[in-house]
């Protein structure tokens, strides 16, 4: 059969060129060198072997108690971080999920039909509400993996790239597909499935090297919008032994740690780097660290200054990443919805 005179059909099994990717991320807290050497980076490499969509998920934010003002600026900073890496507005779909009503609605079609059970079984619920205290976590949060669920699903998606402690979402967005499937017919749902990264897919704190990199911990971490030296700095203060040899040894946490960023960057064997550093001291891969992030991050720095300059490009640039998707979350919607009895 010739794709060219296929309709397609409307069902989660119609034929993709290209496997869906989707994925999310919260505006909140400075993006770093974590974020993009084990997420940004992979998808601006693969724009084009994926059909690709990356959403600003500022429906989940709100979760959580957040400043208007700074919610409004956090969303347009990570998107401007996107264009700026490189993922190209032209090949990926990069969006804000408030832009796209159909996230919510689904969302609460998918709440009528996750259990409570599986909700309270979610760690990362457990964690942030023992924060907060349940009597003060919002239904929101509580419901947080049902949206996640409908980010996923709306698109028919086949992958999404995600960190570990999303494993468990992604699994609860399967189960929910598969009750839901079961009730209404396989072809309502695509079953997603995670795709987490090996290599480069934990980039730890230059304080605390047994801790990952993290938005919540900024004296670990490098963060890709600050100054120069600033960044420098941090580098030249991170954590490391009382060794001297230089070699790719996990059980120096702090030393590997610096070794593998200087290999992620600058893309060298590590038996390269080692004879490269053979007979030098950790001041030295520190400094030649510093220049490799440096450089890295200069090209980008740039490009979101310039993004940021321009405010109504910016905007136009969101939008028509939502314009352009939308039509595809609809069209589940409306199939969700017919499957369901609404309307
Ligand atoms: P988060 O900062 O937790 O919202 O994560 C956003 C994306 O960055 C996810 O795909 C994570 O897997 C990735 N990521 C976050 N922290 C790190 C890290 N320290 N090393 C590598 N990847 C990370
Ligand atoms: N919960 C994810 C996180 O905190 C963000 C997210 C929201 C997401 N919706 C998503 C990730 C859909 C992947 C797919 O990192």
């Amino acid at each position: 059969m010739s794709t060219a005179t296929m309709t397609a059909p409307a069902t989660a099994t119609a034929t993709k060129a290209k496997p869906r990717v989707f994925s999310g991320i919260q505006p909140s807290g400075a993006l770093h060198l974590g974020n993009y050497l084990g997420a940004i980076k992979r998808w601006v490499a693969e724009q084009d072997q994926n059909d690709n969509s990356f959403c600003i998920v500022d429906l989940h934010a709100i979760t959580v108690p957040q400043d208007a003002a700074a919610l409004h600026e956090a969303t347009r900073e990570l998107a401007a971080v996107f264009f700026a890496s490189g993922l190209d507005p032209d090949r990926v779909s990069v969006f804000v999920q408030s832009h796209v009503s159909a996230h919510a609605e689904l969302a609460w079609i998918l709440n009528c039909f996750t259990p409570m059970g599986w909700l309270e079984r979610m760690t990362q619920f457990k964690d942030k509400a023992a924060r907060e205290g349940t009597e003060r976590a919002s239904t929101g949060l509580f419901a947080y993996p049902a949206l996640m669920a409908a980010d996923i699903l709306l698109y028919d998606t086949d992958l999404v790239p995600v960190g570990d402690d999303q494993k468990q979402h992604i699994e609860l967005t399967r189960d929910v597909a598969e009750r839901m499937n079961t009730r209404y017919g396989k072809d309502l749902f695509v079953l997603p499935r995670p795709h987490i990264s090996t290599t480069g897919a934990r980039i730890m704190s230059l304080a605390e090297p047994t801790r990952k990199m993290s938005k919540s911990e900024p004296e670990g971490s490098l963060e890709l919008l600050a100054p120069t030296d600033v960044n420098r700095r941090k580098i030249m203060r991170a954590v490391t032994d009382s060794g001297r040899e230089i070699r790719f040894d996990e059980s120096r946490p702090g030393l590997f740690n610096l070794l593998e960023m200087y290999q992620l960057l600058s893309g060298q064997a590590r038996e390269e780097i080692e004879q490269e550093f053979a007979g030098k001291g950790y001041g030295d891969l520190k400094k030649a660290l510093a220049e490799r992030v440096i450089e890295t991050l200069r090209p980008i720095q740039e490009r979101y200054n310039e993004l940021r300059a321009n405010p109504d490009h910016l905007e136009a640039l969101i939008r028509r990443g939502a314009d352009r998707i939308a039509p595809r979350a609809q069209a589940t919607l409306k199939r969700v919805q017919t499957a369901v009895g609404l309307g």
